[in-house]
């Protein structure tokens, strides 16, 4: 091999491997085109082609190509091109079919068992014929090109999968979230007392979770347990839920039947969530065993159950409820603090405490629990609370 075919075929080389850097349709066309360039070059050819087969249409389109019409261009025969040795280039001579399209040298291009499409070469600026030295420089780069098309083409289909998924995954969230909010306005809309109870547990145990570092899949199930915690109240009758006097103790064991309610009704949903249906199912378990349904030990609980009992028992304390008035935000927080290690966590409340304190500075852009808190509140004294509460929690 000539020291300017070896040159040549260098540069072929480097230009035609596309495997890796194919990052976009605009990208490809201009490695095709230099690639090409580059080819035209090598073979001092006035006229060249690159097609590729479209097996679906069964059709070769051009890629590139230059000095052909594009009727020759379609009348390229697939088929004939299929017939021929794989990736060997052959002087097309007179051949009644292929040599309608006016090229001179051709290669079918094929990677494995697949044929990608063709290379055509004609019009020798010399003047002369092309040489066997021609085709053998032409076999050599003919499977790279053959690769990187098929690259490509890989590439279109697996974007184009991506894409389609993408558009289901969205859609699928759409009407989950759809189907909770209808599930959650049904829950809250029982109790007049719990009206946005659901959303806000929603919220607020969504921005623990942030603020402990889950990932953006597993806050979302997070919320989605919130949401649904309480939709086993579906099954409790109005006047129950509703009644203004003490419970009796019966009364008291059917409410705490909700529960397990909302593990029953959750769990015939399949969530591409992990966890939902047993932090919807433990949200009143304590960490002293002595919660329900199950008197879980603390041992089995985990930090999702942990976040949704404390985010549950906030709200419910910072809500209207038929039988008592509402707390104030401090004495809410001193109850939590109270209760730590027999029914809350010390993370889950130290995480809490970050949060709502980053949301009171005006540090996060768009606040989960301060929007829902009385806005009587006095934020200067609420804010000296938290940083007592984390100055403590944080002590080793
Ligand atoms: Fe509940
Ligand atoms: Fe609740």
């Amino acid at each position: 091999m000539s020291i300017e075919l070896k040159k040549a075929l260098y540069n072929i080389s480097a230009l035609a491997d596309l495997g890796q850097a194919i990052t976009s349709e605009s990208v490809f066309q201009q490695k095709i085109q230099s690639v090409f360039y580059v080819i035209t070059g090598a073979f001092l050819a006035n006229k060249g082609a690159i097609l590729s087969y479209d097996k679906s249409a069964n059709r070769l389109n051009t890629l590139t190509q230059k000095g052909f019409s594009p009727a020759d261009m379609d009348r390229v025969d697939p088929e004939k091109l299929m017939s021929l040795g794989k990736n060997e280039p052959c002087l097309i001579g007179d051949d009644p079919v292929l040599s309608v399209a006016g090229a001179e040298i051709l290669a079918p291009l094929w990677v494995r068992d697949e044929f990608i499409g063709v290379l055509l070469l004609s019009g020798k600026l010399t003047g002369g014929p092309y040489t066997e030295e021609d085709l053998e420089l032409l076999n050599v780069i003919a499977h790279q090109i053959a690769v990187a098309l098929n690259n490509h083409s890989l590439f279109i289909d697996l974007s184009d999968k991506l894409e389609e998924n993408r558009r289901l995954y969205e859609e699928m969230r759409h009407i989950y979230h759809g189907t909770l909010q209808a599930f959650a306005a049904a829950i809250d809309a029982k109790d007049a007392y719990t009206q946005n109870h659901s959303y806000r547990v929603a919220k607020y145990s969504a921005a623990i979770a942030r603020e402990l570092g889950w990932n953006e899949h597993d806050i979302e199930g997070m919320y989605v347990a919130g949401y649904l915690h309480d939709v086993g109240k579906l099954a409790i009758s109005n006047e129950l839920l509703n009644k203004v006097t003490p419970f009796t103790p019966e009364e008291r064991a059917e409410i705490r039947k909700h529960s397990t309610t909302s593990h029953n009704i959750t769990s015939k949903i399949t969530f591409p969530w992990k966890n939902v249906q047993d932090m919807v199912w433990h949200h009143h378990e304590r960490l002293d065993g002595h919660g329900y349904p199950e008197a879980l030990a603390k041992e089995s609980l985990s930090d999702g159950v942990r976040i949704l009992s404390l985010a549950d028992s906030f709200d419910a304390m910072t809500s209207q409820r038929p039988y008592r008035k509402k707390m104030d935000v401090q004495s809410a927080l001193a109850e939590l603090k109270k209760c730590l290690e027999s029914q809350f966590d010390n993370k889950i409340m130290l995480v809490f405490c970050r949060v709502l304190e980053k949301e009171i500075r005006g540090e996060l852009p768009a606040p989960d629990i301060l929007p829902h808190l009385d806005r009587n509140s006095d934020l200067s004294v609420i804010s000296s609370m938290l940083e007592a509460i984390i100055q403590e929690l944080s002590a080793p």
